[in-house]
């Protein structure tokens, strides 16, 4: 989301477009612009990519203006369509509003408004919150002053009335020169220019015209003119903003001050993670998994689940498997989709198909998702993209909120992959009464933590940086793990593998003594993924006995265990500390560090993490 107010010369579009750019790494399905001009507002959007409006402005011009607002969507609740893309024009062509993040309860506040016979174009949240927002303007009085205090006070009283996590921004043809905005939980930045002010997602925004920019807080409203910024609560109470001055430039702006979109990518985590979180339960912890659009009679009959998936993904799959099959007690495979269809597979209307993709496109897994609706299983699919292919040709979608992931290598993505599995497994436990709703209750509740906790370790990354960078010359790595942990030691590998060109393998640590302990030499490096010491069985003393197989055969042991275990310490030349929690959600923490090793070790290197040799994005062919 970005805003602009600027009589000092520039034109309020072409400071939108350039901060539009720049933003586009936040999200990039459609876009759109709308300048306050002439009495009125004039609105540009269209789906795809900026440079589909930028030739629709081409052909389609907008006045001249000192005043506007503009967006790149990545799309929440509605698909990438022209008419789902911001910003939403309400109120006769008065009132025109963009919006970041998820608004929780925009299905009562749309049916409330409903009644009251206002109508809706899109399927988005967002048009909810504008009509909202129009509808407390029109009732309040005129108050003839041209500086928006209306506009203003509306969008105190509207913020009041949502809930989730939201940036809105509004620009209304009664008050040219004014952009008013407020926010909870999603990000926005004031810019303080000279006779111009700006707003945006993030600095970058608006890099080009000024680095001095104003930290908001937490449930604040903020009205800029050309030359006035005033802040408040969302009842009206003045607020203080937290001026400071941006010190890293244009270039390293698209990437949020971070050196690398992979490194900006991990530190989003704990906000992936969260807004996955987002709206899907209540207080009781009770689910609501609103993309669900497969009948609750045929989920109970479901006998088997096949999740299918590449790459990462099908490491977050794999990990969900324990989940699935410990909550639900159904029978779950993961299969890697081009396995999945040459194989004879059996599947029939009574398999539950859980393909996941963060791209929503990779051929391999379209293939094998098609397959299996055709021999009549029920599909679901977790994705990352809204309306991308595979959520499209599937009877149920559950969406990954992490937003865009640009960096080739999937970490973020993989984290909310996750997250969104467990989200399923307990709906599917509730549904078949395999849970109790206060033991459902309870894995929310730890699940709510997480996001802390993986700011947590990554607060603490110093120490796996030093050791990754000292281990430049490394030739092989070996990564072992248990239970959750052995998904979580291939991922590890893979990470290793696709960024730093180093050979790398994740096992079982159980299967250690089965033939991969023959490779250990003086010297090899051996990452353990060590399960809690609170873990019920004798998991854990299992695999400190693998460390010390091991060690004895010469590998230099580096161990991720959990806080306040020192049954390691005697075993490991390096300890790193994640923070506790359940033995089934640590993955979500004890992937971190290993993703956190592979990008400083390939940048040790000099590699370009982002985009590895040989690799794409979205693999589109089979
Ligand atoms: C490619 C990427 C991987 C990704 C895999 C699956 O190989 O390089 O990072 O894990 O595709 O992609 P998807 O979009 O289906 O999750």
């Amino acid at each position: 989301a970005n805003g602009t107010s600027t009589p000092a010369g520039h034109q309020a579009l072409d400071v939108l477009m350039e901060g539009l750019r720049r933003l586009e790494y936040r999200g990039y399905d459609s876009a759109g612009v709308a300048v306050v001009a002439e009495g009125g507002i004039a609105m540009r959007k269209k789906a795809g990519k900026l440079a589909n409006l930028t030739a629709e402005l081409a052909q389609r011009p907008l006045p001249d203006s000192m005043t506007g607002i503009g967006h790149t969507r990545w799309a929440t609740h509605g698909g990438p369509t022209d008419k789902n893309a911001h910003p939403h024009v309400v109120d006769g062509g008065k009132l025109a509003v963009i919006h970041n993040g998820i608004i929780e309860n925009y299905a009562p506040l749309k049916a409330e408004l409903l009644q009251q016979d206002h109508t809706f174009v899109s399927d988005t949240d967002t048009e909810v919150a504008a009509v909202l927002l129009g509808d407390i303007y029109r009732s309040l009085p005129d108050d003839g002053s041209a500086d928006g205090a209306r506009l203003t006070r509306a969008m105190q009283l509207a913020a009041q009335r949502l809930e989730g996590a939201f940036t809105l921004l509004a620009a209304h043809a009664d008050h040219p020169g004014t952009v008013v905005a407020s926010r909870r939980n999603s990000p926005l930045v004031v810019g303080l220019g000279d006779g111009e002010n700006f707003l945006g997602s993030d600095v970058s925004g608006f890099i080009d015209y000024t680095r001095r920019a104003v930290e908001l807080g937490q449930d604040q409203v903020v009205t800029i003119t050309a030359d006035t910024v005033a802040i408040t609560d969302f009842f009206g109470a003045p607020a203080e903003g937290k001026e400071y001055l941006v010190d890293w430039d244009a270039a390293a702006a698209e990437k949020d001050g971070f050196p690398s979109f992979m490194e900006k990518e991990i530190h989003d985590q704990p906000e992936a993670v969260a807004a996955t979180l987002l709206g899907r339960s209540d207080l009781e912890g009770k689910l609501t998994l609103d993309e669900m659009r497969i009948d609750a009679d045929v989920l109970k009959t479901i006998n088997k689940i096949i999740v299918l998936a590449c790459g990462t993904s099908a490491y977050a799959g794999q990990v969900a498997k324990y989940a699935i099959e410990h909550w639900c007690r159904i029978p779950t495979e993961v299969e890697l989709s081009h396995e999945f269809r040459y194989r004879d597979p059996i599947v029939d209307d009574k398999t539950l198909i859980v393909s996941l993709s963060q791209s929503g496109e990779t051929m391999d897994t379209l293939m094998a998702v098609r397959y299996a609706r055709e021999q009549g299983a029920k599909t679901i699919a977790i994705c990352n993209t809204n309306g991308s292919t595979i959520p499209r040709e599937s009877d149920a979608v559950l969406y990954t909120h992490a937003g865009p992931e640009i960096a080739v290598a999937s970490t973020k993505a993989f984290l909310a992959q996750i997250t969104a599995a467990y989200l399923l497994g307990l709906y599917l436990a509730q549904l078949r009464g395999n849970l109790f709703q206060g033991q459902i209750k309870d894995v929310l509740a730890d699940l709510a933590k997480v996001p802390a906790k993986i700011a947590q370790v990554l607060a603490n990354d110093g120490q796996i940086k030093e050791l990754a960078r000292s281990m430049a010359d490394t030739r092989s790595v070996l990564f072992l793990g248990r239970h959750v942990g052995f998904p979580v030691a291939m991922e590890g590998a893979l990470k290793l593998k696709e960024l730093a060109y180093i050979h790398a393998e994740g096992f079982a640590a159980g299967e250690l003594k089965h033939g991969p302990i023959a490779l250990i030499e003086e010297g090899q490096p051996v990452i353990v993924v060590v399960p809690s010491p609170r873990g019920r069985d004798s998991l854990h003393a299992k695999v400190v006995s693998n460390i010390q197989e091991v060690r004895a055969r010469g590998a230099k042991t580096i161990v991720i265990a959990e806080e306040g275990d020192e049954s390691v310490r005697a075993h490991a030349e390096h300890v790193f500390y994640i923070p506790e929690t359940t033995a089934l959600l640590a993955p979500l923490l004890t992937t971190v560090p290993l993703q956190i090793f592979a990008c400083e070790l390939a940048t040790a290197k000099g590699y370009d993490v982002d985009q590895p040799r040989n690799l794409a994005k979205s693999v589109t062919v089979e």
